[in-house]
């Protein structure tokens, strides 16, 4: 289970979720322009999706519930079910995760500027990997219960 995040770090995700709303389309495409120098983190996305512009919309949508919800994980339950699955579904892995960190929280700066500072960008860095946690554990079971059963082989 993960840490908990801190009274802190809750308020400032929650205090950011106006910004990302206005701008989470932007963050997202400028993430993905990061992530995509990466030719094997490339190749695991969809690029039909991501050509027109569903997939930047999907991740925006799903920051800003998590921004608004980060106090409220309950909220987000039906949400990370369906992420799990389609991470599951696209072989997507732990070892995956640190390559969004470092294209995602680069991107909120990129567009967000001098709006954002150490301080914000440290507590994203935090809600992010709490998230991150929660969507990991999940796969683990999905990936768990899709093994074949070795007392039948
Ligand atoms: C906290 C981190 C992450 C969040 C919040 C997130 C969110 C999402 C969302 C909302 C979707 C769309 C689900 C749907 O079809 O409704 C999705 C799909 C997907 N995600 Fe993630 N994701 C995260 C991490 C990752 C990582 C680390 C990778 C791989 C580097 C990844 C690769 C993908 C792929 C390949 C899809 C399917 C895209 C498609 O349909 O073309 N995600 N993710």
């Amino acid at each position: 289970m993960s840490k908990p995040l801190s009274a802190e770090t809750i308020a400032i995700v929650k205090s950011t979720a106006p910004a990302l709303q206005q701008h989470g389309v932007a963050i997202t495409t400028r993430m993905y322009e990061r992530l995509f120098v990466d030719p094997a983190i490339k190749g695991l996305f969809d690029q039909a999706a991501q050509v027109s512009g569903e997939q930047p919309k999907r991740l925006a949508g799903a920051i800003i519930a998590f921004a608004k919800n980060v106090d409220n994980l309950g909220a987000l339950t039906s949400a990370v079910e369906r992420m799990a699955t389609r991470h599951v579904e696209t072989s997507i892995k732990p070892e995956h995760y640190p390559a969004v960190a470092n294209a995602l929280l680069p991107a909120i700066k990129d567009v967000l500027g001098d709006a954002v500072d150490e301080r914000v960008l440290g507590a994203w860095g935090e809600a992010y990997w709490f998230l991150a946690d929660v969507l990991i554990n999940r796969e683990a079971q999905l990936y768990a219960a899709e093994l074949p059963d070795l007392e039948t082989i």
